[in-house]
């Protein structure tokens, strides 16, 4: 996807807003989960967005998606974002997202199509992509363990913690 970023997406600094390529990201990680999956996707999490650098009005942004994971229903979009100052000939690595969509069928996840994984790149791509989704679920569980442990706290205990290092003790 291609667009150029016109005065409407500016921020109070002239630069891009955030938002404006927020909204972007998602469009882009629809059109690529639902072309591959052959249905329609809804976005089930926005995983991780890095801001490498500012984006300037009158840039032509240009959004590459591409699938890099698929689980059984979910499929995990990877987007790198590049803008391009057309009269200079620059053109920079502003962002990349990552964003899981789920393919929708009849209102249910739907099973997705199976990644062919032919080359060196797309193997360790997929392979970390699974990585991610096992950290995903692992630092979920530790952040309910640690949710608990607060709740359960003295207040003395709270006051301890607020001043210590490692609130994963
Ligand atoms: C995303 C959604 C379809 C998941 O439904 P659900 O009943 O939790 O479905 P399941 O538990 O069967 O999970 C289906 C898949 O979604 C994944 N998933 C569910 N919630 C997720 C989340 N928060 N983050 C990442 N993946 C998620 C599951 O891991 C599973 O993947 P897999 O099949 O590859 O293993 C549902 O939560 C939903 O409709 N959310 C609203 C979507 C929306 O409105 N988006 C904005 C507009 S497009």
């Amino acid at each position: 996807m291609s667009e150029v970023m016109q005065p409407q997406d500016a921020n109070f600094m002239g630069k891009v807003f955030g938002g404006a390529i927020l909204a972007k990201i998602d469009l882009c990680a629809y059109a690529t989960s639902s072309r591959f999956a052959g249905t329609v996707c809804v976005t089930a999490s926005f995983d991780r967005v890095d801001f490498h650098d500012s984006i300037d009005v009158g840039n032509l942004v240009i959004f590459i998606g591409h699938v890099s994971y698929v689980g059984r229903t979910s499929v995990e979009v990877t987007i790198e974002i590049y803008a391009e100052d057309v009269i200079k000939g620059t053109t920079r690595h502003t962002n990349t997202a990552r964003v899981t969509m789920v393919a929708i069928k009849d209102g249910r996840p739907q099973v997705v199509p199976r990644l062919i994984c032919e080359t060196r790149d797309d193997k360790i791509r997929f392979l970390e992509g699974r990585l991610r989704r096992e950290l995903r679920v692992k630092h979920g569980e530790e952040r309910q363990r640690i949710h608990a442990k607060f709740n359960a706290a003295a207040d003395e205990e709270l006051d301890r913690l607020l001043v210590s290092d490692n609130l994963a003790e």
